[in-house]
């Protein structure tokens, strides 16, 4: 047995497991729904932790190991059309170590004989970008989406002011990519997050987030007011042949009134990158947007090419990144919070500080065990950093001064909303109220959930919702179909306008389709990404239903916990009771009704079979079919209408096609086939929500 340390290769094959499986929850959680949970710092220690095992055990690592590719931000659905970048998209090396820079150093002085320059710039932190400038004109912008294919968004590109549609000067290469970010400043993020909370929905935990969420709006207009700019830094090498460094480049990209940044430096020693690192670590704090380090990137586009690539980063740059900001405060209340599933939170409220661009004023106490740990008492001085969570995390006490009268916090017994006594699960580390269904905070939170934008997108805040709950209207979704202009009318301060406006979204959510409501009904442990995944693949609620513990546990991604709860709640009599009077108000409940709500004909009665891999998944693919009126089957047969060969379609499948003298399609002659009205339709339907009263869905 192979033993390094003290761990043998089963134990290290099971670490690389769990850590692949949270680096790829933690990658979906930050690129498709822009939600992290975890920070930066955190996430860069799971990447360290198992390149460090693939490296101690080459025969554990693979290439589709998330050490090798970058995360995607490609999202579920048909949103946009994807295309493949011309050259991919990769991410950078980085570390948090000066060591690890000098090493970096010290690397390409032996590397590269000749005396050579770095170009230093900012790592700037928002969406990336690659914008295709052809004759002088924009004609494309791409998500990073998976670093192959990205999400078409440049039709939102367009309304970013700074993004020149038309380049000026002369000079510019005929066909290029340039490449950057998509930032959004903290004063157009305050703004936003203002409007999000009073409009009841979820803020943005990070401008990052923000500027990502906003590429992929429906509504162009929208993007246009929220405020993003853009910054560019890289052109890829063979796109501007004659150039002698990618400085120099990116000084003529400005030239041609492309947004370049003003704080890129030329250096030739490792003490002038200290020098600039050392400088932004501290002056960045006063910039109006956000940065998570220094890029170092050898200057020469020759060496650039000479040094070339690994699967996933250049061989010739590299990112110093920042640890996150911290700031002292001090602690004045604890408010103990209890969320839509009973989960029990300590919130500190603070002395307002400034922290990575915003006022904190509040920090997660995470649960019991976290601030024992600290020893933390009300009154002390604490270290607060913000991490990928909106509310940011206290990470030290000052012990030294604490005053006389601080007092240790005491974790309530009874739940602080309904009194109910606080029970705690085994192996885990928070308080529940077990009262779900009569807690009255836990019915408010899920009612929230239910009409929160990603879900039923109905227009709603928290002051609703108690409104009309305390009134007695509403104490389950269906109850939300009930409601009566004269109950509406009587609520304080509502007037007509307003109560046919919320009644009017009330009958909207009625289209939205099956993938929301699944996400609306709050399973717990479901969220958007699964409940998508999830309505791809059952395509109705019954047939979810019906799937047994052991089915679920098949479907990608789905783990032991997340299957036991789908399955045990559909076995719960109250909510499947509650889903038939969700049926009866007339919700989508599958994805054919769904489909005969927007489809186009060009597939009525047809029978397709759909096998290789697509640009979407093979479930998209499939939906995409029911979408536009045709069915689909598992095998070929002479009722097959076509097969829609993707890459590597099954061979007994072509076969089997050739043999019968049914159609393969490629991907694209089928897209062909569907393409004006897919868009169209999918628009179209979007398009049915009053967008005035939603400002624009994400
Ligand atoms: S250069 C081939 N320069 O950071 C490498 N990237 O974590 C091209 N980023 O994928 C990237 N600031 O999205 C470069 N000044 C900068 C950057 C930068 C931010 C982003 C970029 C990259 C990611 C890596």
């Amino acid at each position: 047995m192979l033993i390094i340390g003290k761990m043998d290769i089963k134990e290290a094959a099971k670490q690389v497991a769990v850590l692949r499986a949270q680096i790829e929850e933690n990658n979906r959680r930050y690129y498709v729904d822009n939600a992290p949970v975890i920070s930066d710092y955190d996430y860069d220690q799971l990447l360290y932790r198992l390149a460090d095992l693939e490296r101690q055990f080459p025969e554990l690592d693979s290439p589709d190991s998330p050490t090798h590719h970058v995360g995607s931000d490609l999202q579920a659905g048909l949103r946009f059309a994807r295309k493949e970048h011309k050259y991919p998209m990769l991410s950078l090396g980085n570390t948090y170590s000066i060591e690890e820079i000098e090493e970096f150093a010290a690397r390409a002085a032996r590397l590269i004989n000749t005396s050579f320059t770095y170009s230093l710039e900012l790592k700037f932190d928002g969406a990336g970008i690659s914008l295709t400038y052809r004759h002088g004109r924009l004609v494309q912008a791409l998500t990073r989406g998976d670093g192959v294919v990205g999400d078409d968004v440049t039709v939102n590109i367009r309304k970013i002011a700074g993004i020149p549609h038309s380049l000026k000067g002369s000079g510019y290469p005929d066909d290029f990519e340039i490449r950057g970010e998509i930032l959004m400043p903290f004063d157009s993020f305050d703004r936003l997050n203002q409007e999000r909370e009073d409009a009841g929905d979820e803020p943005f935990a990070n401008p990052r987030n923000a500027a990502s969420g906003s590429l992929k709006l429906l509504d162009s207009e929208e993007v246009g007011r929220r405020g993003l700019m853009c910054t560019l830094y890289h052109i890829p090498s063979q796109d501007i042949p004659g150039f002698e460094g990618h400085y120099q480049a990116l000084d003529a990209a400005a030239s041609w009134g492309l947004p370049v940044s003003d704080k890129r430096r030329l250096c030739s020693s490792i003490e002038d990158i200290k020098e600039y690192i050392n400088y932004w670590d501290s002056e960045r704090k006063r910039l109006p947007y956000a940065t998570d380090g220094v890029v170092i990137k050898i200057n020469s586009l020759d060496l650039q090419q000479e040094l070339g690539y690994t699967a996933k980063s250049p061989r010739w740059a590299v990112a110093y990144k920042f640890k996150a900001e911290e700031a002292l405060t001090r602690v004045l209340s604890i408010d103990y919070q209890v969320g839509r599933t009973g989960a029990v939170t300590p919130v500190a409220n603070m002395e307002p500080v400034f922290l990575s661009g915003t006022m904190v004023k509040r920090a997660t106490l995470v649960n019991e065990d976290f601030i024992r740990s600290f020893d933390l008492h009300i009154g002390d001085t604490v270290k607060v950093v913000k991490g990928g969570e909106i509310i940011p995390k206290i990470i030290g006490v000052d012990l030294s001064a604490r005053p006389a009268d601080a007092t240790l916090p005491v974790f309530p017994s009874v739940c602080p909303d309904c009194g109910t006594p606080l029970v705690k699960e085994e192996a885990q580390a928070r308080w529940y109220c077990p009262n779900a269904t009569a807690c009255p905070t836990q019915i408010k939170g899920r009612l929230l959930h239910f009409l929160s934008r990603k879900a039923m997108n109905v227009l709603c805040g928290e002051a609703t919702i108690d409104q009309l709950y305390d009134r007695g209207f509403v104490r389950r979704p269906s109850d939300f179909y009930q409601l009566q202009m004269r109950q509406l009318m009587s609520l304080e301060g509502w007037k007509e306008k307003a109560s046919t406006r919320f009644l009017e979204s009330i009958e909207a959510s009625k289209k939205v389709t099956f993938d929301h409501v699944l996400f609306a009904l709050g399973i717990r442990y479901v969220g958007q990404t699964t409940a998508a995944m999830l309505a791809a693949r059952f395509g109705s609620i019954d047939a979810l239903a019906a799937a047994t513990y052991e089915q679920l546990l098949e479907v990608e991604d789905i783990g032991a916990t997340m299957a036991r709860s789908i399955y045990d709640y559909f076995r719960n009599e109250a909510e499947t009771a509650e889903i038939e009077r969700l049926k009866a108000a007339g919700l989508q409940f599958s994805m054919k009704e769904q489909a005969a709500a927007k489809a186009s004909n060009a597939l009525e009665g047809m029978t397709v079979v759909v096998s290789g891999t697509f640009a979407l998944s093979r479930d998209e693919m499939k939906a995409l079919v029911a979408a536009h009126g045709g069915k689909t089957a598992s095998g070929v047969s002479g009722k097959t209408s076509f097969l829609l060969a993707g890459e590597k379609p099954g061979p007994e499948k072509v076969k089997k096609a050739e043999d019968l003298g049914v159609r393969i399609m490629s991907e694209a002659e089928f897209m062909a086939l569907i393409g004006p009205e897919k868009t169209e339709n999918v628009t179209k339907e979007e398009e049915d929500f009053p967008q005035d009263l939603f400002g624009g869905m994400i």
